[in-house]
């Protein structure tokens, strides 16, 4: 199995650094070249960038942090740097900017990457935290997989015949599952302070108790949430918080998104492929709203994040948190459903090899789940390397994901990764499960 990062001397480590910057790359380029030009400088939707954009953002930051910060490098094109600052310019406001062309933006991270590769290859891995254990390679490989993820997220809200393929899931085994596992109370390892590229959020590690609960073994599946949906859910605000109902009203929203009712069935749009809705894969494009209305008719809720959490990572033979559910190995092809090997989540059930200690599946993968808490620093939280990352999202406008999606790169998705985002947003590939209490010895 591969070894963890800390056990690597230098040379490997280089190598699994220059590896992960690398794989990011051919997802980008994959991404990035199959629509033609015009459709790469195209707004697909307001709520995404022009891909062309993400392109030379990926280029920025890693230009900023590895060629200028890391390598102390002279500045390639310090007149960009504004165009590319997420926090300049909005979205819808990006194809209005003078932006690099496709060529011109394709020879930048180009550029970019041989030097910091050159960079990579002259520094050395010690000492200051910011190259300690190559993180600050991992970090930008990670940002290129999280631009990765979202630039799928802008071919799949793209309208035109389809341009991505990729092999169909795995299915899941026979056999029947209980519909859910219960977590006996007490408390457990958050977060981690060990583990070399793990974002600031994620740290430090620190005790929490979690009373008992129960929680669905495998996501919500598009069939159970049809039911809600036919049964009149979106007609009844006793689902519904007030903001949550004012927002179903002002939008019209009567179903997930990228969903149609059409011939007496529910017809799903995915990635330009129209198909009828899977009655048995994880439910996904659903809003925070939506998650929490379908659990509240159910007679359940979200789990909060540090049930998620427990559920994921608490090993009850050991007391210990592992890194995944299924222990400390990175993910494996059976493992779990991430790194867009596929185009859509697997069925709810499958990745038997994936399970936490207590049985939950598909913790890691197929679908980012929604959690009923909003996005704060842990207890001795410190932002590192930028405020700008994490720490200035931090309040309730945010709820958190876990998991990560199809749709996200392993060196993205950890047991303790943290995605946000507003609690109206379904472009993502999101869905959830639903828990509730237990009362303290009930099985
Ligand atoms: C962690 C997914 C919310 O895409 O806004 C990318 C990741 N941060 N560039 C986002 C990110 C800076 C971030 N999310
Ligand atoms: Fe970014």
């Amino acid at each position: 199995m591969t070894k963890p990062l800390t056990e690597l001397g230098p040379h490997r480590l280089r190598e699994r650094a220059a590896e992960a910057m690398m794989a990011a790359r051919d997802r980008t380029a994959a991404l990035t070249d199959a629509v033609d030009d015009t459709d790469l400088v195209r707004q697909h939707s307001k709520l995404m960038s022009p891909l062309v954009w993400d392109l030379a953002h990926i280029g920025s930051q890693e230009e900023l942090w590895l060629v200028r910060d890391v390598g102390g490098r002279t500045p390639l094109r310090p007149d960009i740097d504004d165009l590319y600052d997420a926090f300049q310019h909005p979205r819808a406001d990006r194809p209005s900017l003078p932006l690099l062309g496709p060529a011109e933006a394709r020879g930048y991270v180009r550029e970019v990457r041989d030097k910091a590769l050159d960079v990579l290859d002259h520094t050395a891995l010690t000492g200051r935290d910011l190259v300690a254990n190559a993180f600050a390679f991992g970090m930008i490989a990670q940002h290129e997989q999280q631009h990765d993820e979202t630039m799928l997220a802008t071919h799949q809200l793209r309208d035109g015949d389809p341009l991505l393929t990729a092999p169909e899931p795995p299915r899941r085994p026979a056999g029947r599952l209980p519909d859910e596992v219960i977590v006996p109370g007490g408390s457990f390892t958050m977060g981690t302070s060990v583990e070399p590229w793990a974002l600031d959020n994620e740290r430090p590690a620190h005790r929490v108790h979690v009373d008992s609960f129960a929680i669905d073994t495998v996501p919500v599946s598009c069939g159970r949430y049809a039911e809600f949906v036919d049964a009149g859910g979106y007609d009844d605000p006793r689902w519904w918080t007030r903001a949550g109902w004012a927002y179903l009203r002002e939008h019209g929203i009567r179903a997930p998104r990228f969903w149609r009712w059409q011939d007496g069935g529910w017809w799903r749009r995915r990635f330009g492929v129209v198909e009828p809705v899977p009655d048995d894969e994880p439910v996904m494009h659903v809003s925070w709203h939506e998650a929490r209305a379908y659990a509240a008719w159910a007679g359940k809720r979200l789990p909060t994040e540090a049930e998620w959490e427990k559920a994921a990572r608490w090993d009850p033979a050991s007391g210990q948190s592992r890194r995944y559910p299924w222990g400390d190995d990175e993910p494996g092809e059976r493992h779990a459903n991430l790194g867009q090997r596929h185009l859509r989540p697997a069925p709810v059930g499958a990745y038997p090899d994936g399970a936490s200690p207590l049985g939950v599946r598909q913790l890691i993968g197929d679908v980012w789940e929604w959690t009923a808490s909003p996005f704060g620093g842990y207890p001795g939280f410190a932002a590192f390397p930028y405020r700008e990352y994490s720490e200035v999202f931090f309040g309730d406008e945010y709820a958190v994901l876990r998991g990560g999606s199809f749709g996200t790169a392993a060196v993205a998705c950890r047991g303790t990764f943290r995605n946000w985002d507003f609690p109206i947003r379904r472009q993502i590939f999101a869905g959830f499960r639903s828990a509730r209490d237990v009362a303290d010895g009930e099985r």
